[in-house]
């Protein structure tokens, strides 16, 4: 039995455990990308991060969505693909990966040294990320400033002041996999933080799926998260920011794979 008034507290820390685990699934998808002889993205990191539990969620995940390794490779290409644009074309400083798990773009894209990239994820789950990094290369790359915080409870603007982060600096923010881990309150305050913290020309690479899809999710702690917007490109032109590109994942899944899929899954470019 569990001290009394620690109960909530416990299941609090439980369900950042199991959401922090879903880190590990992604990086079990990109790794078996890597070990095609042609594949759509490359991350030589993700095998550092493959584990039992991650392979079991995903085996678990591919059951009801088969469709789903595709749709993480596509997104993470489209996400890459508009990152190497705007540092080729715009004056970008800082990089901030919201829910950043087990992302190793600071190291993987060659375009990104020499620029900050802001980490953020439960403390947990930076402190285990460091473990591995230094356990299996002895270092961390160089140009990461890792922000343990539970995205729920902080204040983004002061977090990311505190750790080094410039307002005045040209900036693109990365929230893949994230949104649908967050309340509608959550999801609320987060947009009008980064609005807030944003002038105009930062950009923002963000991926939302739809809610009838999140229902039907096999991870429980996407399914009890509604409702979302259903219209995710009304809901940021509400909030004021701008879209550059809106694609579905089962459109790109037809590009790159020849593989086209219905299900409503997005992924947006959009800018202040
Ligand atoms: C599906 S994973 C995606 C990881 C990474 N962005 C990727 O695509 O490889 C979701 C990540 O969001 C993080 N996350 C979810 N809710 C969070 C919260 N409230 N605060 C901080 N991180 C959170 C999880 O710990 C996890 O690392």
């Amino acid at each position: 039995m569990g001290k009394p008034g620690t109960s909530n507290k416990n299941s609090e820390q439980d369900t950042s455990k199991q959401i922090r685990h879903t880190a590990d699934v992604v990086a079990v998808i990109r790794y078996k990308e890597g070990e095609k002889e042609s594949p759509l993205i490359y991350d030589p990191f993700a095998r550092l991060f493959v584990s039992p539990q991650g392979e079991e969620m995903l085996k678990t995940a591919l059951k009801s969505w088969p469709f789903f390794s595709d749709y993480l490779i596509v997104r993470a290409k489209f996400i890459d693909d508009h990152l190497r644009d705007l540092c080729k074309k715009e004056a970008v400083k800082q990089i901030v990966i919201l829910g950043a798990g087990n992302d190793m773009r600071a190291a993987r894209l060659d375009f990104l040294k020499g620029r900050k990239v802001f980490e953020v994820d439960f403390p947990d789950q930076i402190t285990n990320k460091k473990q591995i990094l230094k356990n299996e290369l002895g270092t961390l790359p160089e140009n990461v400033i890792c922000v343990g915080a539970n995205l729920k409870e902080t204040s983004l603007s002061n977090t990311l002041s505190q750790a080094g982060f410039n307002r005045e600096e040209k900036s693109v923010f990365i929230l893949e996999g994230l949104i649908y881990y967050l309340t509608p309150e959550d999801v609320d305050h987060l947009f009008e933080e980064l609005f807030n913290i944003s002038p105009p020309g930062n950009f923002f690479l963000l991926d939302h799926i739809s809610p009838d899809m999140s229902q039907k999710s096999p991870d429980s702690e996407k399914s009890t998260k509604l409702p979302y917007p259903e219209d995710s490109v009304s809901y940021l032109n509400n909030k004021g920011f701008k879209i550059i590109e809106s694609a579905l994942l089962g459109n790109l899944t037809a590009i790159h794979f020849g593989k086209s899929y219905k299900e409503r899954w997005w992924v947006i470019a959009f800018t202040k």
